[in-house]
């Protein structure tokens, strides 16, 4: 595959709207025949269960046993399992948009997919990334969250609260307080002045690493593919430790079918 150049050049104003809200809307990183095949390899490696036995698929949203259907399918590192992941426009410009946001250290770091079913897939409770991340370090990191069609508030479009970025990671709890279920939900929010972002097909949302947000439930008939790829500066080293509690209390089967696939290694 050729180099491809980015298309996607940030305005001083879009810039300035990240900084100062903490998120950022673009209306096109990609084309549409991109986005045809992505969903091809999307649909793919969900329907095999990649990553199943290693702990990166997962019910996000519910206690994860085998055999039962998962209200909020999520997969770690998809590009691990199809690395023509890795590869196009979309790609190029999170890459691009990574320097002009993050400045010239910053780098396309990890990615993961959510999968919200038609009709039945589960609300993204309102979180900070960071919550979930090592509280020994400090991030200079967004996410870019690149729908594969359109998102709308019917199928879940992500929500934020503006400035919420400035805030320091507040106190969260796994989803029902169940220790079974990895996703994550902030204690106490006021999200009165929360702005949902719906973007067609082709566009994305960028969020800073501690920018609170939320999706919706997909009420809609067709599923909501989600990819999102994590962008930062290396981490360092905080001179204040913090403890984040609520991580060290899980006990998910994500966690154990880690564990036992690492043991066997
Ligand atoms: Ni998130």
């Amino acid at each position: 595959m050729s180099a491809q150049e980015p298309t996607v050049h940030l305005t001083q104003d879009q810039i300035d709207h990240y900084h100062r809200e903490g998120y950022l809307v673009l209306e096109s990183i990609s084309t549409p025949e991109e986005i045809a095949w992505m969903r091809e390899v999307y649909d793919r490696i969900f329907a095999q269960k990649a990553g199943r036995e290693e702990g990166n698929q997962f019910d996000l949203a519910g206690t994860d046993e085998e055999g039962k259907e998962a209200a909020l399918p999520q997969i770690l590192a998809p590009s691990k399992y199809a690395p023509e992941l890795k590869d196009g426009l979309y790609r190029v410009n999170t890459a691009h948009i990574a320097k002009q946001l993050l400045g010239p250290l910053a780098t396309v770091g990890g990615d993961h997919a959510i999968f919200k079913p038609a009709g039945y897939g589960a609300a993204t409770p309102w979180h900070q990334d960071e919550a979930y991340w090592n509280p020994m370090m400090t991030y200079n990191s967004f996410s870019l969250w690149f729908p594969l069609q359109e998102a709308t508030l019917e199928n879940g479009c992500l929500w934020f609260v503006p400035r919420s970025h400035n805030w320091e990671v507040q106190t969260h709890h796994c989803i029902n307080n169940d220790p079974r279920i990895h996703g994550l939900e902030i204690d106490r929010i006021d999200d009165s002045q929360a702005v949902a972002c719906p973007i067609p097909a082709g566009g994305c949302t960028i969020h800073h690493n501690r920018t609170a947000h939320y999706a919706g439930p997909n009420t809609s008939s067709t599923p909501r593919r989600a990819l999102i790829v994590g962008c930062g500066t290396p981490a360092t080293h905080r001179a204040t430790p913090r403890v984040f509690y609520w991580n060290d209390a899980k006990e998910t089967p994500r966690e154990a079918r880690a564990k036992a696939s690492a043991e066997k290694e």
